[in-house]
């Protein structure tokens, strides 16, 4: 707790460009859950590095993220948004963490295991640990809650065991995270494959709608995507392509998947398609320009990232002292 605020802690990488999913599935939901916790949305560089970067684009990368996450209405006054590398904390908690965590837990993480095939000729020592790491920037704030997506539950799992390990061998350190459910994000899906995520790695760069495509490249994108050939909207897993488009129509425009239908009652998929495309248009037109003005104001975004590292720092050293009392390291001579 931090006042009479619970405490909730999310992360995302600077790596690729943001899609409509990530905006729809998560930082949409981040805006909503602020007022209610005590917030820290971390731009999670340190766990960026497992894969070979290209340091000034991830330095670019970073801070576009860290200026998307308050052009999406994160207030940075309110809730802390900084970079992970800025607070040296997670780095020190992860190593002792690291001490508490087994080689066989980490072998079973499906991440790795995914991650390891793609990056054949990089499989390093970080790579294997980066659970950890999120466990780290976790238990640095005592979060209670964690949004997270279903594909990251895994490595929510084991920051609570390694959590309760430690609170195990030591008494009441850490705060034991939940995942956040409740009203989650909606999931969405590629416009060329709906059976899968949309994803920042899509290689086809038709499959996503990237945050900064502008309205003509949104449009033209859903007039390509994949439906069926039933020639009926319903809402149904039979019509995966079709329910996609109506869950981010619902997400764009507050509606339920009833109402949607019962608007494109007699309407053809070219219809559903022009109305989807110009909903999103509607909801990232803002958000870009909310972006393009915050981006000019380099001074206001500096003090935004000092200012937050300094929040961010002050918080992660309490629980950092703790711990390292708590294990064995003698008391620092003031
Ligand atoms: N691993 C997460 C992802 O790739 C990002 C992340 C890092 C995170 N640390 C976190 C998410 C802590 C939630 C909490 O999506």
């Amino acid at each position: 707790m931090i006042g009479d605020k619970k405490v909730l802690f999310s992360g995302m990488q600077a790596t690729g460009n943001l899609t409509l999913g990530n905006y729809l599935g998560a930082l949409q939901n981040w805006v909503k859950l602020s007022d209610e916790y005590e917030c820290f949305y971390s731009v999670v560089d340190l766990h960026s590095i497992t894969v070979r970067q290209d340091p000034a684009e991830l330095r670019k990368r970073a801070r576009m993220l860290l200026t998307l996450y308050i052009a999406a209405g994160l207030d940075p006054e309110k809730n802390c948004i900084y970079y992970q590398s800025h607070v040296s904390g997670h780095a020190e908690l992860a190593w002792i963490l690291n001490c508490f965590t087994y080689m066989g837990e980490l072998n079973r993480m499906t991440q790795f295991k995914d991650k390891a095939a793609k990056h054949a000729d990089n499989i390093n020592a970080g790579l294997f640990t980066y659970p950890v790491l999120m466990a780290a920037d976790i238990l640095l704030y005592q979060a209670d809650v964690v949004p997270v997506g279903i594909d990251q539950m895994q490595h929510l799992e084991i920051t609570r065991d390694i959590a309760q390990r430690f609170n195990g061998i030591y008494g009441d350190v850490f705060t034991i995270p939940e995942a956040y459910v409740g009203k989650s994000g909606a999931k969405i899906m590629s416009l060329q494959n709906p059976e899968k995520k949309m994803s920042k790695s899509d290689e086809n760069p038709n499959a996503s709608i990237y945050l900064m495509d502008d309205p003509d490249t949104i449009i033209r994108k859903f007039k390509r995507a994949v439906t069926d050939s039933m020639a009926q909207i319903v809402y149904s897993n039979e019509q995966p392509g079709v329910k996609n488009l109506l869950d981010i129509y619902c997400a764009c425009t507050g509606k339920t998947p009833d109402e949607a239908v019962r608007e494109f009652d007699g309407k053809g998929y070219g219809d559903l398609k022009l109305a989807v495309g110009e909903s999103v248009v509607s909801v990232l037109r803002p958000l870009q320009e909310r972006y393009a003005d915050l981006s000019k104001d380099k001074a206001y975004i500096d003090g935004i990232i000092k200012e937050n590292a300094e929040k961010a720092n002050y918080y992660a050293t309490k629980t950092l002292r703790k711990v390292q009392k708590k294990v064995g390291f003698p008391e620092r001579i003031r």
